[in-house]
């Protein structure tokens, strides 16, 4: 154990347990990039080697499957994730034009507002597809996130207002129509 580890004791000792309950020690990577991520807020590249030597595994191995799932992040996102669907039903509603007001008013995808605020990306579908442009924050779930409601919601969330009531508030929205009619 060297001090330029990234990942806490508690991390190592709750990582044997886990691999413990496989019978293939690599079964567990999923789990242990969840643990890792939770515990730092990302999975760079020292999580992966971390992660990795735990396993057994090459940084290779583990970034394979740590850039293939969107749910992990190479880097630290903003205080609120907001992930925008861009599969086909929602892109059909009009999820183009919706990232590009989140990247107007946030930045590039993957990048945090200089607040540490927001920062936002584009996922796959979200099986809210009756809600499209479907998109969540912080992982829940939001309806019908046309240009300017996402404007408003960036606007808000670095306004600091609660996350509970902006949510009601775009949730109250019944169809894209009323949506869009605001
Ligand atoms: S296509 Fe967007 S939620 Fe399914």
């Amino acid at each position: 154990m060297t001090d330029t580890r990234v990942l806490s004791e508690d991390f190592y000792t709750r990582a044997k347990q886990i691999v413990a309950r496989y019978p293939v020690a690599r079964s567990a990577l999923i789990m242990l990039l969840h643990d890792a991520q939770d515990e730092v807020g990302y999975v760079d590249d020292d999580v992966i080697r971390e992660v990795g030597s735990v396993l057994g595994l090459t940084p290779a191995d583990v970034e394979g499957v740590a850039t293939f799932y969107t749910m992990f992040k190479r880097r630290h996102p903003g205080k609120f994730l907001i992930s925008l669907c861009t599969n086909m039903s929602c892109t059909i509603n009009g999820a183009d034009e919706t990232a590009a007001a989140l990247r107007d008013a946030v930045g590039p995808e993957h990048e945090t507002t200089s607040d540490g605020v927001c920062s936002w990306e584009s996922v796959e579908c979200l099986a809210t597809c009756h809600w499209a442009v479907a998109a969540q924050v912080n992982y829940l779930d939001i309806p019908y996130l046309t240009p300017d409601r996402a404007t408003k919601l960036v606007s808000d969330l670095k306004a600091g207002r609660d996350l509970d009531e902006i949510l009601s508030e775009l949730r109250a929205a019944k169809s894209l129509q009323e949506a869009k009619s605001g």
